[in-house]
């Protein structure tokens, strides 16, 4: 499959993010069941956003949610690493910076990432790259660090630090900044996709379905905007 490169990108990325994700061998594959599940609910969390249209995935990885994605129609992928997009299986590959997505105002119906913007230096700045080249939805799922438990997640690795900011006031924030208006922004999921055990799968979407504590306590953040 064709994938565009730059090679001029490496020396924009902030060094402590490449060496995170050049390095794909701590992930899990997107066929392994705990991915699986995480990939399925985070996908009907927004699939009334989903048609007919191509999505953009900005910061795609080696493609939990392009995987899944892709069953419903084309998607775009993108990302800065390329060891990443090498593992990625999407119809069209893009190797670029979030903060500057090369493609036209309005290009694609629905712009998305999955645990991206608290890896990025300026998050607003990104979130207002989406909305830019979306010509409708952006949706955004990332760490809930109002969350005890995600917090010190984030604290204990420096790659992660960029999550502590996370919480709902923070992204609806950047979202109405980036002139959208704000669908949803709420707490959801009790799954890890590369740390819950294949066998504590079931539980956890036990837990999921107790919606009271999902939305108090869920691991992560669901935003939906749509442009104005
Ligand atoms: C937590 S992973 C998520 C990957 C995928 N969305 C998923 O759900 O499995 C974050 C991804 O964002 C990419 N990334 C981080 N900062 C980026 C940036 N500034 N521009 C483009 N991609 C970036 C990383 O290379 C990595 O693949």
């Amino acid at each position: 499959l064709p994938l565009n490169s730059d090679s001029h990108i490496a020396d924009n990325i902030d060094p402590i993010q490449r060496e995170r994700w050049d390095n794909v061998d701590r992930r899990r594959t997107p066929d392994h069941p705990t991915v699986h599940a995480f990939a399925t609910g985070v996908i009907n969390s927004f699939a009334h956003c989903l048609g007919k249209g191509s999505v953009l995935e900005v910061g795609c990885g080696n493609g939990h949610m392009t995987v899944p994605l892709s069953e419903r129609g084309r998607v775009v992928a993108l990302d800065f690493s390329l060891p990443m997009l090498r593992l990625n299986p999407a119809a069209g590959r893009t190797q670029a910076l979030a903060d500057g997505l090369p493609f036209a105002d309005n290009a694609f119906p629905v712009v998305f990432c999955q645990g991206l913007l608290h890896h990025c230096p300026d998050p607003a700045a990104v979130v207002a790259e989406m909305a830019r080249v979306s010509s409708r939805w952006v949706v955004a799922h990332e760490p809930n660090c109002t969350n005890p438990a995600m917090a010190a997640f984030s604290l204990s690795k420096r790659s992660e630090w960029g999550a502590l900011k996370f919480r709902r006031g923070y992204l609806k924030r950047i979202f109405s900044s980036a002139g959208l208006n704000i669908n949803t922004c709420h707490s959801r999921g009790m799954i890890l996709p590369n740390k819950t055990p294949g066998s504590l799968v079931g539980f956890s979407q036990r837990l999921e379905g107790i919606s009271l504590l999902t939305r108090m306590l869920g691991f992560y953040l669901l935003a939906i905007g749509e442009k104005k």
